[in-house]
Protein backbone atom coordinates (compact mmCIF):
# COMPACT_ATOMS: atom_id res chain seq x y z
CA UNK A 1 0.00 0.00 0.00
CA UNK A 2 2.73 2.07 0.98
CA UNK A 3 4.66 2.00 -2.35
CA UNK A 4 1.32 2.39 -3.93
CA UNK A 5 1.14 5.80 -2.80
CA UNK A 6 4.80 6.70 -3.70
CA UNK A 7 3.67 5.74 -7.03
CA UNK A 8 0.88 7.44 -7.39
CA UNK A 9 2.45 10.74 -5.94
CA UNK A 10 5.49 10.28 -8.13
CA UNK A 11 3.88 12.03 -11.04
CA UNK A 12 3.41 15.30 -8.45
CA UNK A 13 7.36 15.40 -8.50
CA UNK A 14 7.10 16.77 -12.54
CA UNK A 15 4.39 19.17 -11.46
CA UNK A 16 7.06 22.27 -11.35
CA UNK A 17 8.68 21.80 -14.18
CA UNK A 18 5.03 21.15 -16.30
CA UNK A 19 4.24 24.60 -14.86
CA UNK A 20 7.70 26.17 -15.80
CA UNK A 21 7.05 24.77 -19.39
CA UNK A 22 3.04 25.57 -19.85
CA UNK A 23 4.81 29.49 -18.41
CA UNK A 24 6.96 29.40 -20.74
CA UNK A 25 4.72 28.93 -23.80
CA UNK A 26 1.84 31.72 -22.73
CA UNK A 27 5.46 33.95 -22.44
CA UNK A 28 5.13 37.32 -24.07
CA UNK A 29 7.35 37.81 -27.34
CA UNK A 30 9.58 40.94 -27.14
CA UNK A 31 7.03 42.55 -29.91
CA UNK A 32 4.05 41.64 -27.32
CA UNK A 33 5.66 43.37 -24.24
CA UNK A 34 6.26 47.04 -26.57
CA UNK A 35 2.41 46.17 -28.07
CA UNK A 36 1.52 46.15 -24.27
CA UNK A 37 2.96 49.42 -23.10
CA UNK A 38 1.38 50.97 -26.40
CA UNK A 39 -1.79 49.70 -25.33
CA UNK A 40 -1.53 50.65 -21.46
CA UNK A 41 -0.02 54.35 -22.25
CA UNK A 42 -2.79 54.61 -24.76
CA UNK A 43 -5.46 54.27 -22.27
CA UNK A 44 -3.99 57.42 -20.29
CA UNK A 45 -3.47 59.10 -23.23
CA UNK A 46 -7.28 59.04 -24.00
CA UNK A 47 -8.13 59.66 -20.65
CA UNK A 48 -5.83 62.75 -20.05
CA UNK A 49 -6.64 64.22 -23.26
CA UNK A 50 -9.77 64.92 -22.28
CA UNK A 51 -8.44 67.78 -19.80
CA UNK A 52 -6.54 70.75 -20.78
CA UNK A 53 -4.91 70.92 -17.56
CA UNK A 54 -3.37 67.26 -18.02
CA UNK A 55 -1.08 68.15 -21.60
CA UNK A 56 2.04 67.62 -19.32
CA UNK A 57 0.67 63.65 -18.47
CA UNK A 58 -0.72 63.43 -22.50
CA UNK A 59 3.05 64.45 -23.00
CA UNK A 60 4.26 61.51 -20.58
CA UNK A 61 1.83 58.78 -22.03
CA UNK A 62 2.90 60.21 -25.80
CA UNK A 63 6.63 59.87 -25.09
CA UNK A 64 6.20 56.33 -23.58
CA UNK A 65 4.59 55.43 -26.86
CA UNK A 66 7.12 57.04 -28.72
CA UNK A 67 9.78 54.52 -27.32
CA UNK A 68 7.63 51.52 -27.52
CA UNK A 69 7.02 52.50 -31.00
CA UNK A 70 10.66 52.68 -31.78
CA UNK A 71 11.79 49.74 -30.11
CA UNK A 72 8.75 47.95 -31.71
CA UNK A 73 9.50 48.50 -35.49
CA UNK A 74 12.82 46.52 -35.06
CA UNK A 75 10.86 43.69 -34.31
CA UNK A 76 9.83 40.39 -36.31
CA UNK A 77 5.80 39.93 -35.61
CA UNK A 78 5.56 36.11 -34.79
CA UNK A 79 3.38 35.61 -38.07
CA UNK A 80 6.36 36.37 -40.16
CA UNK A 81 6.94 32.66 -40.01
CA UNK A 82 4.13 32.35 -41.85
CA UNK A 83 4.89 34.13 -44.49
CA UNK A 84 6.37 32.12 -47.74
CA UNK A 85 9.82 32.77 -47.48
CA UNK A 86 10.38 34.89 -51.32
CA UNK A 87 7.54 37.03 -49.83
CA UNK A 88 8.84 37.63 -46.11
CA UNK A 89 11.84 40.57 -46.76
CA UNK A 90 8.72 42.78 -48.03
CA UNK A 91 6.18 41.63 -45.06
CA UNK A 92 8.47 42.62 -42.71
CA UNK A 93 9.39 46.04 -44.55
CA UNK A 94 5.90 46.58 -44.75
CA UNK A 95 5.34 46.24 -41.03
CA UNK A 96 8.58 48.74 -40.04
CA UNK A 97 6.83 51.08 -42.38
CA UNK A 98 3.55 51.10 -41.06
CA UNK A 99 5.03 51.54 -37.04
CA UNK A 100 7.20 54.19 -38.72
CA UNK A 101 3.58 55.85 -39.95
CA UNK A 102 2.71 55.47 -36.41
CA UNK A 103 5.83 56.94 -35.13
CA UNK A 104 4.87 60.30 -37.14
CA UNK A 105 1.51 60.67 -36.20
CA UNK A 106 2.59 60.49 -32.46
CA UNK A 107 5.21 63.41 -33.35
CA UNK A 108 2.70 64.83 -34.83
CA UNK A 109 0.43 64.69 -31.80
CA UNK A 110 3.35 65.92 -29.77
CA UNK A 111 3.05 69.25 -31.80
CA UNK A 112 -0.41 69.25 -31.56
CA UNK A 113 -0.16 69.43 -27.80
CA UNK A 114 2.81 71.83 -27.63
CA UNK A 115 0.89 74.04 -29.57
CA UNK A 116 -2.32 73.43 -27.58
CA UNK A 117 -4.40 72.85 -30.21
CA UNK A 118 -6.92 70.26 -29.04
CA UNK A 119 -8.96 69.48 -32.08
CA UNK A 120 -6.22 68.60 -33.96
CA UNK A 121 -5.23 66.46 -30.98
CA UNK A 122 -8.08 64.29 -30.51
CA UNK A 123 -7.88 64.42 -34.67
CA UNK A 124 -4.72 62.89 -34.74
CA UNK A 125 -5.51 60.65 -32.04
CA UNK A 126 -8.24 58.65 -34.16
CA UNK A 127 -5.77 58.33 -36.74
CA UNK A 128 -3.89 56.69 -34.49
CA UNK A 129 -6.55 54.13 -33.72
CA UNK A 130 -7.36 54.00 -36.87
CA UNK A 131 -3.36 53.16 -38.07
CA UNK A 132 -3.73 50.00 -34.56
CA UNK A 133 -6.66 48.67 -36.25
CA UNK A 134 -5.44 48.21 -39.55
CA UNK A 135 -1.88 47.46 -38.81
CA UNK A 136 -3.48 44.33 -36.16
CA UNK A 137 -5.81 43.38 -39.21
CA UNK A 138 -2.77 42.84 -41.60
CA UNK A 139 0.08 41.25 -39.11
CA UNK A 140 -1.82 40.03 -36.44
CA UNK A 141 -4.84 36.64 -36.57
CA UNK A 142 -6.17 38.96 -34.22
CA UNK A 143 -10.32 38.63 -34.54
CA UNK A 144 -11.86 41.40 -36.09
CA UNK A 145 -14.12 43.46 -33.16
C1 LIG B 1 -1.31 52.57 -30.64
C2 LIG B 1 -1.41 51.57 -31.46
C3 LIG B 1 -1.33 50.11 -31.04
C4 LIG B 1 -1.67 49.53 -29.86
C5 LIG B 1 -2.26 50.20 -28.62
C6 LIG B 1 -1.39 48.11 -29.97
C7 LIG B 1 -1.64 47.16 -29.01
C8 LIG B 1 -1.40 45.80 -29.13
C9 LIG B 1 -1.74 44.79 -28.16
C10 LIG B 1 -2.44 45.08 -26.82
C11 LIG B 1 -1.32 43.60 -28.63
C12 LIG B 1 -1.48 42.23 -27.94
C13 LIG B 1 -0.31 41.96 -27.03
C14 LIG B 1 -0.46 40.63 -26.28
O1 LIG B 1 -1.34 39.85 -26.63
O2 LIG B 1 0.34 40.36 -25.38
C15 LIG B 1 -0.72 43.82 -29.91
C16 LIG B 1 -0.15 42.84 -30.69
C17 LIG B 1 0.43 43.07 -31.91
N1 LIG B 1 0.46 44.26 -32.59
FE1 LIG B 1 -0.17 46.05 -31.90
N2 LIG B 1 -0.86 47.87 -31.21
C18 LIG B 1 -0.81 49.07 -31.89
C19 LIG B 1 -0.36 49.26 -33.18
C20 LIG B 1 0.15 48.28 -34.00
C21 LIG B 1 0.59 48.48 -35.36
C22 LIG B 1 0.52 49.80 -36.12
C23 LIG B 1 1.07 47.28 -35.81
C24 LIG B 1 1.67 46.91 -37.14
C25 LIG B 1 2.48 47.67 -37.83
C26 LIG B 1 0.93 46.32 -34.72
C27 LIG B 1 1.32 44.99 -34.77
C28 LIG B 1 1.10 44.06 -33.78
C29 LIG B 1 1.53 42.68 -33.89
C30 LIG B 1 2.27 42.05 -35.06
C31 LIG B 1 1.11 42.05 -32.70
C32 LIG B 1 1.33 40.57 -32.31
C33 LIG B 1 2.66 40.41 -31.57
C34 LIG B 1 3.66 39.49 -32.25
O3 LIG B 1 3.53 39.18 -33.44
O4 LIG B 1 4.64 39.09 -31.56
N3 LIG B 1 0.36 46.96 -33.63
N4 LIG B 1 -0.79 45.16 -30.20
Amino acid sequence: MKTLLILLALPLLALPFVQEQEHAEHEETPLEEQMLLLEENLGKLRRSLRDEAKTDESLAALLAMQAATMRSKVLVPEMAAEIPEAEREAFVADFRKTLIDLLREQLALEVALIDGDREEAKAIFKRIRATEESGHEKFTHEEEE
